[in-house]
């Protein structure tokens, strides 16, 4: 088989073999064909798209690439929970343990935050202590006592991705549908879960930023994961402003705390509410969506996720007094409050540039060598929707560095747009995607 007759062939507007498809995968991950035939296939395959058998391929190739996890010794459902990457997104902090406290099994592998998204494992490693790099063994272990435990992703879980998705990041070819569906799910799959619940953002802060790409990403990924076995569900979830009202790694954990409390803002309390449900509906604990979300209320009543968090705190290695201290987190050295010189309804917050901002404060990374600040990062107090007057706090930014306070109050400022007229009512569910069921709920041009 020959490379360049398959860019060709690509290239041309052909559909590609599942041998055709495997070569590239194979041959790219042992180093035998170049960055620069591979970013040529990867443009072509951007540009030409793939049809739904070339994406299944892909993803098949992909979790070949590398090893799978076998998960058949912990004995109930186990359900992954994915995100497509979002500004402020705690999410798997708070619904792993809701989902575990109704009985079932949340093992996680999560990665590290690039670009202006966050990732778990920096938000995890805030806590004095905790170990995001647990063996085999103890990660079993962890997950069958407290029913959920998230370590550092391997670089040997579909192997080809990591370097392939290197390849995207620098050719700008990373927001592909079928690019996308394959990276995500070959990794979900090789994950070993029974079920796959995917959070799938839609919003400035997002790789979508349109319903109809996102239902057709969605209607993808559902297509891959049920057709390896796995039950896969959906929810198109608003990114058009931050989740919560903190973005950075300590500040997101004590976010996530106060929502297993009870005090959780109120748009993330939500949406952790219709994940946890969606994993208890997939995996068979409910018989409808209403009741997985009234069982996941419920959790965090009566403190029995709280509870679980603190012991999965101590079974990785972490301080768990953190829960009821907040001062044992890292803290930045310096903050700014802004104030804001307008008057009005916030109308828009660029939700990317609000993740760009607390990337330059030292909370997340450039590139995946960056070293961050655990305790940097910006507490939002105003959103959009909100009414502002003139000296009024907007937000206040963290850094352990002065001078990246300027340059954060400049990209902030600049993320936020006003108006005289009351913005509409947003929500942060825009819609559900079963196997065999759609409900949209609300299309973002109407910004319900
Ligand atoms: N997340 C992934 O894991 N892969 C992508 O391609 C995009 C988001």
């Amino acid at each position: 088989m020959n490379i360049r007759e398959i860019i060709a062939k690509k290239r041309d507007g052909h559909a590609l073999t599942n041998e055709e498809i495997g070569f590239f995968i194979r041959g790219y991950t042992d180093g035998f064909i170049p960055d620069y035939q591979g970013a040529a296939l990867l443009m072509a395959m951007y540009i030409r798209g793939l049809d739904d058998e070339e994406t299944g391929y892909l993803t098949n190739h992909m979790v070949k690439s590398g090893s799978t996890v076998n998960l058949n010794a912990i004995k109930g459902v186990k359900v992954d929970k994915h995100s497509t990457g979002g500004v402020g997104d705690k999410t798997t902090l708070v619904v792993a343990p809701l989902a575990a406290a109704s009985g079932i099994f949340v093992p996680k592998m999560s990665g590290r935050g690039l670009g202006h998204t966050g990732g778990t494992i920096d938000k995890l490693e805030s806590i004095p202590g905790f170990n995001t790099s647990l063996s085999q063994e103890d990660f079993m272990k962890t997950v069958r006592t407290v029913g959920f435990a998230v370590t550092g992703q391997t670089a040997d879980i579909a192997a080809a991705d990591k370097k392939i998705y290197g390849l995207r990041d620098v050719t700008s070819t990373v927001d592909s549908i079928p690019l996308i569906a394959s990276s995500v799910m070959s990794k979900k799959i090789a994950s070993g879960c029974d079920a796959i619940i995917l959070d799938v953002k839609l919003g400035s802060g997002a790789f979508m930023t349109d319903m109809k790409q996102a239902l057709k990403l969605s209607k993808t990924m559902i297509s891959i994961g049920e057709n390896a076995g796995k039950r896969t569900f959906c929810l198109i979830t608003d990114m058009d402003v931050p989740l919560g009202n903190t973005i950075g790694n300590a500040l997101e954990v004590i976010e996530a705390i106060e929502t297993l409390k009870g005090n959780g803002p109120d748009d993330f309390t939500e949406l952790c509410i219709h994940i946890a449900g969606a994993m208890l509906y997939v995996a068979g604990k409910c018989h409808d969506l209403n009741s997985g979300r009234d069982m996941a209320r419920k959790n965090i009543e009566n403190q029995s996720a709280l509870k679980r968090f603190r012991e999965f705190i101590r079974l990785q290695g972490g301080n768990p007094n953190v829960i009821d201290d907040y001062s044992l987190f890292p803290c930045a050295k310096e903050s700014k409050v802004l104030l804001s010189n307008t008057e009005g309804y916030i109308r828009k917050m660029d939700c990317k540039r609000i993740g760009v901002t607390s990337m330059e404060l030292g909370a997340g990374r450039k590139f995946l060598t960056d070293v961050i600040q655990s305790g940097a990062g910006i507490r939002l107090h105003k959103k959009t929707g909100d009414y502002v007057n003139k000296g009024d706090l907007l937000a206040t930014l963290y850094s352990d560095d002065v001078e990246k306070l300027d340059k954060g109050e400049a990209l902030f400022l600049e993320s936020i747009e006003f108006d005289m007229e009351r913005p509409p009512q947003r929500s942060i569910l825009k819609a559900t995607m079963d196997k065999d069921k759609t409900e949209i709920l609300c299309f973002p041009e109407l910004v319900c």
